[in-house]
């Protein structure tokens, strides 16, 4: 059974009166562990599509599917703790909580379902990408490679399903956002969670189970190699 399913999933703007297809009846089924690359130019749909698959946005047309549950219907109040036990999600602009430190934001979701390990968790983690020492740090006492790896801790705290992460190195240098990809890579490996990743990278395309090219709201192509 796939871990995550689109089923013709539609979505449609209107500006200025003029109706837009931003997605046009995606088919797509990521198998439980994949490690899916989707890539496309600006502006063609692939930050829509990761919103609508992990249920932070909602289709017009057509159903998501998490394993045999059709989420596209779910209420606000049933999607929240799905979504914070079940997906992690990394974006480009990092997302921490400015008030918090390092570990307390790696903590956050753990707390949220009352893990009583939340604390032990986060410092494993920070641990694994090199950032213990930076544990009482606050955010903006962080480089920016050092915020997308707290970031990586915060989004891997609940052990997820499915990973999701938005061009997470679109801010960083090539050096860190290197780093960054490849830790990526690894946990993917090492915990076998399921990693959706929208990148430019294309050594790292190459190392993904498989890839897909949006274009205009369609899939152009679906590749074991890109
Ligand atoms: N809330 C919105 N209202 C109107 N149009 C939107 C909205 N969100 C996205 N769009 C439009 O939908 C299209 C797809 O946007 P999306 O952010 O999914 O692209 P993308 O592939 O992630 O691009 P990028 O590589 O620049 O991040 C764009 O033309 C964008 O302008
Ligand atoms: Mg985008």
């Amino acid at each position: 059974m796939p871990a995550l399913e689109a089923r013709s999933v539609s979505k449609t703007y209107t500006i200025d009166s003029r109706r837009m297809t931003v997605l046009d009846s995606i088919v797509l089924s990521v198998a439980e562990g994949e490690f899916l690359v989707i890539k496309g130019e600006s502006g063609s749909g692939k930050s829509t599509l990761l919103s609508i698959l992990s249920g932070l946005d909602r289709p017009d047309a057509g159903r998501v599917l998490l394993g045999e549950r059709d989420i596209t219907d779910l209420t606000e109040d049933d999607l929240a703790p799905i979504r914070n036990a079940t997906f992690g999600f990394v974006f480009q602009s990092f997302h921490l909580i400015p008030s918090l430190t390092a570990r307390e934001n790696v903590m956050f979701p753990a707390e949220l379902r009352g893990d009583p390990q939340a604390r032990e968790k986060a410092d494993r983690l920070l641990e694994r990408v090199g950032l213990s020492g930076r544990a009482t740090s606050f955010p903006h006492q962080l480089s920016g490679g050092e915020k997308q790896r707290c970031a990586i801790c915060r989004a891997l705290v609940n052990d997820p399903q499915i990973l999701f992460a938005d061009e997470p190195t679109g801010n960083l240098d090539q050096a860190n956002g290197w780093a960054v990809l490849e830790l990526l890579r690894e946990l993917h490996h090492e915990h076998r969670t399921t990693l959706i990743l929208v990148t430019h990278s294309l050594e790292i395309a190459r190392t993904a189970d498989r890839v897909i090219t949006l274009q205009a709201g369609t899939i152009v192509a679906n590749t074991g190699h890109v």
